[in-house]
């Protein structure tokens, strides 16, 4: 199997470690009451840190021995170039979901130990449609077999409908919340969407709460809340005061 390289992250800042481990526990409980495999990482709007989070998500599950693989399937704005140390002309999504190429292809090992990664390929026209490709269903059925968790990153739900598509054939999904830059009326409007394609959200997080929030309210940082308190979590995003991961 090819090997490539991943940015590691800043994962010796305490504060964010302890985000993404209480994060990473949650997941995992997920997947051990339900099976839930195959995530999701959405956004309202573009640079939200959907892809920061995935990455680190990633080498967090990764480090405790379980077996990751994580897809860039943001093919409008593809982020594994610089990410996982790609080469330009190295094949990924689009070319599984567009020529005869095999998952052997596509799936390259990281120099983290268990995590793997598929980029997000040649840039091909039309991405939303590829993405309804019967080859993606049969893409997460093979990987879900071969993998203890799979992590898809996606381009913004606000920009282009790919994030749905994608959401729709997963086990569930996470949505990234940067404080502060959502309105309630669109975070509402998103929820719809969800709703509407049958989208399980496993939890939102809200992303870049300023440091002396974070200061006063760490001791009830609940950062990754289930379905239940989803609708609670759109009125106390527009607050911004509870801290998931500050920048
Ligand atoms: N918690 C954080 N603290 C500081 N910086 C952050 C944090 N999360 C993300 N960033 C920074 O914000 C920028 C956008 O993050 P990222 O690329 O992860 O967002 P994105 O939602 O994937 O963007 P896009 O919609 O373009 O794919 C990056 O420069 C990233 O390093
Ligand atoms: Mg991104």
């Amino acid at each position: 199997m090819k090997s490539k390289g991943i940015k590691d992250y800043d994962l010796l800042n305490m504060p964010v470690k302890e985000a993404y481990n209480a994060l990473r526990e949650n997941v995992r409980a997920y997947n051990k009451e339900e099976d839930i495999k195959t995530i999701t990482v959405l956004s309202c709007k573009p640079r939200e840190g959907k892809t920061t989070m995935a990455i680190n998500l990633s080498i967090s599950l990764a480090r405790i021995n379980l077996k990751v693989l994580l897809i860039d399937a943001n093919l409008r704005n593809p982020v594994s170039v610089s990410h996982f140390h790609n080469n330009n002309n190295d094949i990924g999504l689009t070319d599984y979901l567009t020529e005869n190429v095999s998952t052997e292809d596509i799936i390259y090992k990281s120099t983290i130990e268990n995590l793997y990664c598929i980029s997000a390929g040649t840039k091909y026209p039309n991405p939303s449609e590829q993405l309804t490709s019967i080859k993606l269903t049969e893409l997460l059925n093979v990987v879900r077999k071969r993998f203890d968790f799979v992590i898809i990153d996606t381009p913004p739900l606000g920009s282009a409908i790919d994030g749905i598509t994608i959401a729709a054939q997963t086990d569930g999904s996470i949505l990234m919340i940067k404080s502060g830059n959502v309105q309630i009326q669109t975070l509402r409007e998103v929820r719809t969407q969800l709703l509407n394609f049958k989208i399980r959200v496993l939890g939102t997080v809200l992303n870049r709460v300023d440091k002396r929030e974070f200061k006063r309210h760490y001791s009830d940082y609940s950062y990754f809340n289930n379905k239940k308190n989803f609708k609670r979590n759109l009125a106390e995003s527009k607050k911004s005061n509870k801290v998931k991961l500050h920048g």
